[in-house]
């Protein structure tokens, strides 16, 4: 996969994997070798089952085409998208960029999705799933799309996924877009959340906030109060970061790579202070998804003792391969009995 540029060879896994999520034969046989289940990492969060903390990060299934797979590899629950209102063809290429001495990627995909209408009508088709699937929405990459209608542009997204949606991430930290994150700011997102109603309908999935990996310490306070206003459950901590710092790759090949998002090892530490501090704010009344530079069982538990209740893999996935999912949740049941834990709520930082 190496041989391959990095956006060649996501091109060529997401073919891949969605031809042989409409194999059924090569599906079963994958679950049996990859599937780990232990009832000590089951979790029932806000009315859903997620058989094990494992799901797989927004961005790597952006229009929904390899679900199948993903429950196949074992994974505990999957977020696709993002998917926006209209579809976009992202930015031009190349636009993504291995960084192999740091185990990380630069990426300014920007948006590229076949569109909500188009994915919805997809996933109505799908077979039921035996795990969660969180679906992760943005703002059409459009910076025409301003004011009321990137208001609009979102609600649209919201009201169509809800039917099919078990959990609903916003993203409001994409860092490759032209228009930057235009819902950051806290009063442009009080007025989206006022917007969106969220919560409003008993009947209406948890909704969760996808946050930077750079927003400083008083924009995250500010944040989390008003998601606490708006009945948001929870966050996804974090989305990749526009900061180079503490890169071991030639500067001259991370200057040719030009401006993206930075993700995996690069980012870990970042991350993981993240979900710390949001664990601290919240006191631990809300769910976090912890997301950066997750590449090994010791990983995976530092994000759990930071405060995290699920995680999410992507950068981890391109270096390690599929067999990360189980090699982790092998991992934590194995921790859990060594910690003489019983269940994986326990090894949340209390
Ligand atoms: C190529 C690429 C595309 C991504 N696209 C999205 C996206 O569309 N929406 C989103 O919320 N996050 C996106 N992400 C961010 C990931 O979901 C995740 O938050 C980030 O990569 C950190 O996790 P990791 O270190 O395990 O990769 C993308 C990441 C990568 C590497």
């Amino acid at each position: 996969m190496f041989r391959m540029s990095a956006d060649q060879a996501h091109e060529w896994t997401i073919k891949t994997s969605s031809m042989v999520s409409n194999w059924p034969p090569v599906i079963s046989l994958i679950h049996n070798m990859y599937c780990y289940e232990d009832a000590a990492l089951r979790q029932q969060i806000h009315g859903l089952t997620f058989p094990n903390p494992v799901g797989l990060a927004a961005g790597f299934d952006k229009n929904g085409l390899t679900i199948p797979l993903m429950q196949a590899l074992g994974f505990g629950f999957v977020e696709i998208g993002s998917i926006t209102a209209k579809p976009s063809p992202g930015n031009p290429k190349p636009r993504s960029f291995r960084l192999p001495e740091d185990r990380s990627i630069i990426n300014r995909m920007g948006l590229n999705n076949e569109g909500v209408e188009t994915v919805t009508k997809r996933l109505s088709k799908l077979e039921p799933l035996k795990i969660p699937l969180g679906i992760n929405i943005a703002k059409t990459h459009d910076s025409s799309i301003q004011g009321d209608s990137a208001l609009e542009d979102y609600r649209l997204s919201f009201e169509a996924v809800k039917p099919i949606a078990d959990y609903i991430t916003i993203n409001i930290s994409c860092p490759n877009t032209s228009d930057g994150k235009t819902f950051e700011n806290p009063e442009s997102l009080a007025e989206l959340l006022d917007l969106l109603s969220v919560g409003r309908d008993a009947s209406d999935p948890p909704v969760f906030v996808k946050i930077s990996a750079d927003a400083d310490r008083g924009l995250l306070t500010e944040l989390l109060d008003l998601c606490e206003n708006h009945s948001i459950r929870g966050y996804v901590a974090v989305n990749t970061s526009s900061g180079r710092d503490h890169l071991r790759s030639n500067p001259e090949f991370i200057r040719s790579c030009g401006r993206g998002g930075l993700s995996g090892k690069a980012i870990q530490a970042k991350s993981t202070e993240v979900i710390s501090f949001i664990h601290e704010k919240t006191k631990g009344s809300k769910i976090i998804i912890g997301v950066g530079g997750i590449f090994s069982v010791e990983d995976a538990i530092e994000k759990l003792k930071a405060g995290a209740n699920l995680l999410q893999i992507y950068t981890g996935l391109v270096y390690e391969g599929p067999e990360l999912v189980k090699t982790i949740n092998q991992g934590i049941s194995r921790v859990l009995r060594k910690e003489g834990k019983e269940h994986i709520y326990q090894l949340v930082s209390g």
